[in-house]
């Protein structure tokens, strides 16, 4: 599967070794096509034995429920072991206490560190004090890059190539981290990315992030002759004030119905990264529709994460 970059020259050398995973932004195209190879790699065969005697540390500070799981059961299926440590985030401050309790743990022989906090860059201030690899499991607003990966693996699966494909990614993009890494891996491999929601949840700003990427306040036009429509969850625990007026509001305005879905091309896929909360962001028939792959979004997710434990973890492994 290639995702066919748009520039090849552009962060096209050949893949240097990757001491961490905290975002999608810094990574160059050879690094991110590598990751998906080796994830259709595991699809074929896994190396069930790679992280024998592994300690994978999964520290999560911030609610989860299928990216927690996911890393799990990818490093479990690599042999590794993991400690899961879950922690309410409004207790914990970005710092001292953080770095604190990172020492502590650096004591049990870890070989690698998996990490949610509501906190943009807590991943990478504890990437610059421990010694073994940390992943990004989605940092506050800032980047979600396992998500973006697994997000590319399955419109590959569908579409076979991300370049020239529209992309509509619809709902809160300003506090979206997936929304921000999806935006620097599909522009990078040159989709046209058209970004939708209301105005005071996507700044017009987010239009010069990257090339190929567009705002748009109506639907409609997000919509039209779609390949991939991604909806995104309001993220309503980042807000400390209300940015749209009411959700009847939203829903008229920006629920992607089966009704609004026809504007897409008939052959467009349907992805959300979850939690969704049907009737508002997503039409419930849109969902479960044949359009929908959100379930198979979940099952790339693994795979997804075995390649980046095996890569960072692993690190020796063969590139396919
Ligand atoms: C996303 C997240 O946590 O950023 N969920 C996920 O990882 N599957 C999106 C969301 O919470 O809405």
């Amino acid at each position: 599967m290639e995702a066919q970059a748009a520039s090849p020259s552009e962060g096209g050398a050949s893949p240097r070794a990757l001491p961490h995973l905290l975002g999608i932004e810094p990574l160059g195209i050879a690094e991110i096509q590598a990751l998906l190879d080796t994830a259709a790699a595991f699809h074929r065969h896994a190396p069930e034995k790679l992280l024998a005697g592994c300690r994978i540390l999964l520290l999560f500070y911030e609610a989860s429920t299928r990216t927690r799981t996911s890393f799990e059961v990818a490093a479990r299926r690599l042999g590794a072991e993991t400690v899961s440590i879950t922690a309410a985030s409004s207790s914990i401050e970005k710092g001292e206490s953080l770095l604190d309790t990172v020492y502590t743990l650096r004591a049990m022989a870890i070989d690698g560190i998996v990490m949610r906090h509501a906190d943009s860059g807590a991943p990478a201030l504890v990437a610059r004090h421990v010694d073994v690899p940390v992943v990004n499991a989605g940092d506050g607003m800032h980047e979600h890059p396992t998500q973006a990966l697994l997000d590319a693996f399955t419109i590959l699966r569908h579409k076979g190539r991300i370049a020239g494909l529209k992309v509509a990614i619809i709902g809160d993009i300003l506090h979206s981290r997936v929304a921000r890494s999806n935006l620097w891996l599909l522009s990078r491999f040159g989709a046209d990315v058209r970004l939708c929601g209301p105005p005071s949840l996507l700044p017009r700003a987010f239009a010069s992030f990257a090339p190929g990427v567009s705002v748009t306040y109506r639907l409609e036009e997000a919509l039209e002759g779609a390949d991939v429509v991604m909806v995104l969850r309001i993220q309503m625990e980042r807000m400390r004030e209300a940015f749209f007026p009411s959700e009847a509001e939203y829903v008229q305005l920006y629920s992607v119905t089966a009704d609004r879905l026809r504007q897409a091309r008939p052959d467009a896929i349907v992805m959300h990264p979850g939690p969704m909360i049907r009737g508002v962001e997503i039409g419930a028939e849109v969902a479960d529709s044949p359009q929908s792959v959100i379930r198979e979004q979940v099952e790339n997710g693994v795979l997804i994460r075995m390649a980046v434990l095996a890569r960072l973890v692993g690190g020796r492994i063969a590139w396919p």
